[in-house]
C-alpha cells in the first residue's frame, strides 16, 4: 500500500468487542435472518424510556434558544448540580472547579488517558473490563495489566493480584465499580484495601461508577467515599440512570486533597478547551435530570430485577453453562465448559450460537483475554418474553451440541 495512505499503528490498538460482533449479525441480517441483540447495554432500546420531563426539558431548552457554545469545563449550574448529586448519592465533597462535563463517560475516558498516560506506562485495569480502559491505554502508548478478579466470589478484585502486579512503572488502578461486564457490586472493605495500596504506591485512583444507582441488594459505596483522602478520578454520568444514553453526557470529578491531581486536571481541561464544549441542550435538561424528581431510578431497578432474577436462573438450568449472580448493572458474564475443547474459543462459541440461533452475545475475551476467555457478556434488559426466547434456543443449542 502507499505509505500515504496507511493509517496510524495506533489506531489498529483500538478494539470494542461490543460493537465489533455486530458486523456478524447485519451480514446474517442481509440475509434474512431474524437476529436478537444482547450484545449492546442500551436500556432505551428495550422497554425503558426517558423520562418525559428529561425529554421536554431537552425540548423547551433548544426552543428558548440555549444553543450556543458553553463553558468547555461544562455549564456552572450542571457543575454545581453534579456536587450536590455526588454529595447526596454518594457522600463525596466536591467543588464545581472538580468537574468536568463530557460527551459521556466515553469520552472521559479518553480525556483521562490522554492526560495520564505516557509511552510506557502501566494501568492496572479489571480483568474482565470495559474495552475502552484497555483500547485507549494501548492508544496512547501504555499497557494495560489486568488484575484478577474472582468469579467463586461474585467478581470481587483480588488484592494480593493487584498488590503483584504494582511496578515501578504502574500510573494508576482503575475501578469499575458497580461492573461492566461481571455485574459485581465491590465489597467496600476491597475498595478500601485498594485505595491503601493505591495510597502506599503514590498511584491515582480511576473509578467508574455510572451504574451507581443500578443495584439489587448490596449498597453501593462510592470509592472517593471510601478512600477519603486518596486521588480519585471519579467518572459518571446520565446514559443508564437517567436512560438517556443517546444524549451523549457524563462527567469527570477530581477527589483530591493535597493537589496531586492538578496537573492532570490541568491536562483534561486543556483538552475540553480544544474540543469546545458538550453539547448545551442536553447539560440543560441533565440539571433537571439531577434535580428533578428519581422515582423513574427505583422502578428501573424493581423491573431490572425481575429480569435478572429470570435470566441468571434460566442460565444455570443449561447444562454446560454456569453463572454468577450480578449484584449490579444489567449484564451477565456466563462461564462456558465447552470451550476449550468443542470450541476453540469464546469467539467461536458466540458466532456459532449467532449463526445457528440469531441470537448475539459478546465474547468474554473481548473483555479480557486472560480473565474473560471462556465465558460470554449478555445482557438482561429485555422483556422477560424475549429473554425466555432468546434462552430456549441457546439451550435447544448446547442440548444439539451435546449429542
Ligand atoms: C462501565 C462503563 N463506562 C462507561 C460507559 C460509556 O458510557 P457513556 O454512554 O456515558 O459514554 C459504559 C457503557 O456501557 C460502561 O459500561
Amino acid at each position: 500500500m502507499n505509505p500515504q495512505h496507511t493509517a496510524t499503528k495506533r489506531v489498529s490498538a483500538i478494539k470494542y468487542a461490543i460493537r465489533d460482533v455486530v458486523k456478524f449479525a447485519k451480514d446474517l441480517e442481509a440475509k434474512g435472518n431474524a437476529i436478537t441483540y444482547l450484545n449492546i447495554g442500551d436500556p432505551v432500546k428495550f422497554d425503558f424510556d426517558t423520562p418525559k420531563h428529561l425529554k421536554s426539558a431537552v425540548c423547551k431548552a433548544v426552543k428558548e434558544g440555549e444553543n450556543w457554545y458553553g463553558a468547555s469545563e461544562g455549564i456552572p449550574e450542571l457543575r454545581e448540580a453534579i456536587c450536590r448529586k455526588e454529595k447526596r448519592s454518594n457522600g463525596i465533597d466536591l467543588v464545581p472547579e472538580d468537574i468536568v462535563v463530557t460527551a459521556g463517560v466515553s469520552e472521559g475516558i479518553l480525556l483521562t488517558m490522554a492526560a495520564l498516560i505516557e509511552r510506557g506506562d502501566e494501568l492496572l485495569v479489571p480483568g474482565p473490563t470495559y474495552p475502552p480502559y484497555t483500547s485507549y491505554s494501548k492508544f496512547f502508548g501504555g499497557n494495560p495489566i489486568s488484575y484478577r478478579t474472582i468469579e467463586e466470589e461474585g467478581w470481587q478484585p483480588d488484592i494480593a493480584d493487584i498488590e503483584s502486579k504494582i511496578s515501578t512503572k504502574t500510573k494508576g488502578i482503575v475501578l469499575i465499580n458497580p461492573n461492566n461486564p461481571c455485574g459485581a457490586v465491590y465489597d467496600p472493605k476491597t475498595v478500601a484495601e485498594i485505595t491503601e495500596l493505591a495510597d502506599q504506591n503514590d498511584l491515582i485512583v480511576l473509578s467508574d461508577e455510572i451504574y451507581d444507582r443500578i443495584v439489587y441488594e448490596e449498597q453501593f459505596s462510592s470509592t472517593a467515599r471510601v478512600a477519603k483522602d486518596s486521588s480519585i478520578i471519579g467518572l459518571n454520568g446520565f446514559s443508564k440512570v437517567y436512560l438517556a444514553t443517546g444524549w451523549r453526557v457524563g462527567y469527570l470529578y477530581f477527589h483530591d486533597l493535597d493537589g496531586k491531581l492538578d496537573e492532570i486536571k490541568e491536562g483534561v481541561k486543556k483538552q475540553a478547551r480544544i474540543r469546545l464544549c458538550a453539547n448545551t441542550p442536553i447539560q440543560k435538561a441533565a440539571i433537571v435530570a439531577l434535580n428533578g424528581p428519581q422515582e423513574h431510578i427505583q422502578q428501573m431497578v424493581t423491573k431490572l430485577r425481575k429480569r435478572r432474577d429470570y435470566a441468571w436462573k434460566r442460565l444455570n438450568q443449561i447444562e454446560g453453562i454456569t453463572c454468577t449472580k450480578p449484584k449490579g448493572a444489567f449484564y451477565l458474564f456466563p462461564k462456558v465448559h465447552g470451550v476449550g475443547q468443542q470450541w476453540k474459543t469464546d469467539l467461536e462459541f458466540v458466532l456459532e450460537v449467532l449463526r445457528e440461533t440469531g441470537v448475539l452475545f459478546v465474547h468474554g475475551s473481548g473483555f479480557c483475554e486472560t480473565y474473560g476467555a471462556r465465558h460470554f457478556r449478555s445482557v438482561f434488559l429485555p422483556s422477560i418474553k424475549t429473554l425466555a426466547h432468546a434462552f430456549d434456543l441457546l439451550e435447544q443449542f448446547m442440548i444439539a451440541k451435546k449429542s
